[in-house]
């Protein structure tokens, strides 16, 4: 079985969704791992209440991004850490991390990529007067909001729909569409092809 870490920063209810399929069997993952730069992240609470592994490691304690991300790679070293899969981490992995890693961690946007990239994409795509936006998981390369796409899932914008709508029908998206995609990454079938990523039979 293969074993992931998940980074959060944030309420994670992404990670709720992945932590709850794996316990009852949908996801056949283990989670050996959650990382968080927030010490107050509800994220950790989650993991711990789960029995998972929970670590805050400040990144103002370290003298660089490179020095605090090569001691987050010495922790997934240790516990065997196949894939990481970002759900809410606020930080920008610099390439030192992205190479360790290449073309093994996910990440989720709230958007139709490369649409609405950024940290506002459900409120500037309902700003925007889009009918249809979605959700992406994607490898993550060195830039932000770029790398090969894993899945797309669409949402539609409905005419009743207020932003806060809209946004609770983009997390129970993302809530489906992220553990389907850890599941099929995990299986190991795919190739990536510059920016395509083919899932084999
Ligand atoms: C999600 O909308 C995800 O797409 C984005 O950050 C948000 C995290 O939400 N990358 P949560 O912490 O999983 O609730």
């Amino acid at each position: 079985m293969k074993n992931i870490a998940i980074f959060a920063s944030g309420n994670g209810t992404n990670l709720q969704a992945i932590v709850d399929n794996i316990a009852c069997g949908r996801l056949k993952v283990r989670c050996a791992l959650v990382v968080s730069d927030r010490k107050d992240a509800h994220a950790l609470k989650r993991a711990r209440k789960a029995g998972i592994e929970a670590l805050y490691l400040d990144p103002k304690a370290f003298g660089s991004k490179e020095a605090y991300e090569k001691q987050i790679l010495l922790h997934l070293k240790k516990r065997k850490v196949d894939f990481v899969v970002l759900a809410g981490f606020m930080r920008i992995l610099s390439p030192v991390f992205v190479k360790a890693y290449k073309n093994k961690i996910l990440n989720i946007h709230p958007a139709l990529l490369p649409a609405f990239k950024g940290g506002e994409s459900i409120k500037d795509a309902f700003c925007y007067g889009v009918k249809l936006t979605g959700v992406t998981v994607h490898f993550v390369d060195e830039k932000v909001d770029h790398g090969p796409i894993i899945a797309q899932v669409l949402v539609e914008v409905l005419d009743s729909d207020s932003c806060e709508d809209l946004e609770a029908r983009v997390h129970q998206a993302e809530h489906k569409i992220y553990t389907e995609a850890i599941r099929r990454v995990a299986l190991g079938r795919y190739v990536v092809r510059g920016r395509k990523v083919s899932f084999l039979k």
